[in-house]
């Protein structure tokens, strides 16, 4: 294969990084995706960093192993704790993460109040305590590690009345405290997106990450000029866990608008 052909690999926890599967699609449509939901460790959220970072080390040992030549962390939780790691590991292959979007959060608020969703593990890393200095200064975040919610998402809980309920508990207080701008710092929180307008309603603005990270990985991709030339229709999935009753696939159609090639039960 060619450097061009060869996949970009795309790992998360599970579901969520087909957030931004679908923002690189949809962006580059030409190109081969190698995604890995690491179902049997899910969630990142709450557990330690160290544990993150040698989940987030194995699963890319075998991205590369698999001949990708860029690696998405699709996963706040893991960017937070062991992109630096990755990069220092690996230093000549591109390495894209995700961080929430403060900077953009605090461009778009009139009222000076940010709401920002993401887990417990990205709240305590050092990566957003740098970003609150840089970019928070004139602006308020409220913050919530929406417990629950990703299990609820990994669950295909999209908009039921239970998962309503947890996302009104976590807004409505942003809401009453003035919030008007909310960050979507997890790639799981795309999916209720819906459920959040629905319950904020139309004045305020949500903001997703998914499709800067893949205008980002298409500078890196076309900087190098290794950028796919044709269509390759073949993605891989693979999940670490169980998918005995077809979920993991069911939800990746439901996301992604196709059914992928899936690889259940893969430990890494
Ligand atoms: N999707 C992950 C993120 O962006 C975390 C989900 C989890 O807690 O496993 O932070």
């Amino acid at each position: 294969m060619s450097q061009t052909s060869q996949p970009i690999g795309i790992f998360d926890s599970g579901i969520g990084g087909l957030s931004v599967a679908y923002a690189i699609l949809h962006q580059l449509p030409a190109e081969l995706l190698l995604y890995f939901g690491d179902t049997a460790h899910i969630p990142y959220g709450t557990k330690p960093a160290s544990t993150i970072r040698r989940y987030s080390e194995n699963i890319c040992r075998f991205l590369l192993d698999q001949g990708c030549k860029l690696i998405v962390v699709a996963c706040n939780t893991a960017s937070a704790a062991a992109l630096n790691h990755l990069r220092h590991l690996w230093p000549d292959v591109p390495i894209v993460g995700m961080e929430p979007a403060v900077k953009p959060g605090a461009l778009a608020t009139r009222t000076g109040k940010v709401g920002v969703l993401a887990t417990a593990g990205t709240f305590k890393s050092q990566r957003y305590a740098s970003l609150m200095h840089r970019f928070a200064k004139e602006v308020e975040l409220l913050e919530n590690p929406c417990l629950g919610l990703v299990e609820r998402i990994e669950a295909g809980q999209l908009d039921g009345p239970e998962t309503e309920q947890l996302l009104r508990s976590i807004i409505n207080p942003m809401l009453a405290a003035g919030a008007d701008a909310f960050v979507l710092g997890c790639t799981h929180y795309p999916f209720v997106q819906p459920l959040i307008e629905k319950i904020a309603g139309p004045d305020i603005a949500i903001i997703n990450p998914a499709p800067a990270v893949a205008r980002q990985v298409e500078r890196l991709l076309h900087e190098s000029g290794q950028l796919s030339m044709e269509p390759l229709p073949h993605h891989r999935f693979f999940i670490s866990g169980k998918d005995e009753d077809g979920h993991f696939k069911r939800m990746a159609k439901t996301l992604l608008g196709f059914s992928p090639e899936l690889i259940s039960g893969h430990l890494i």
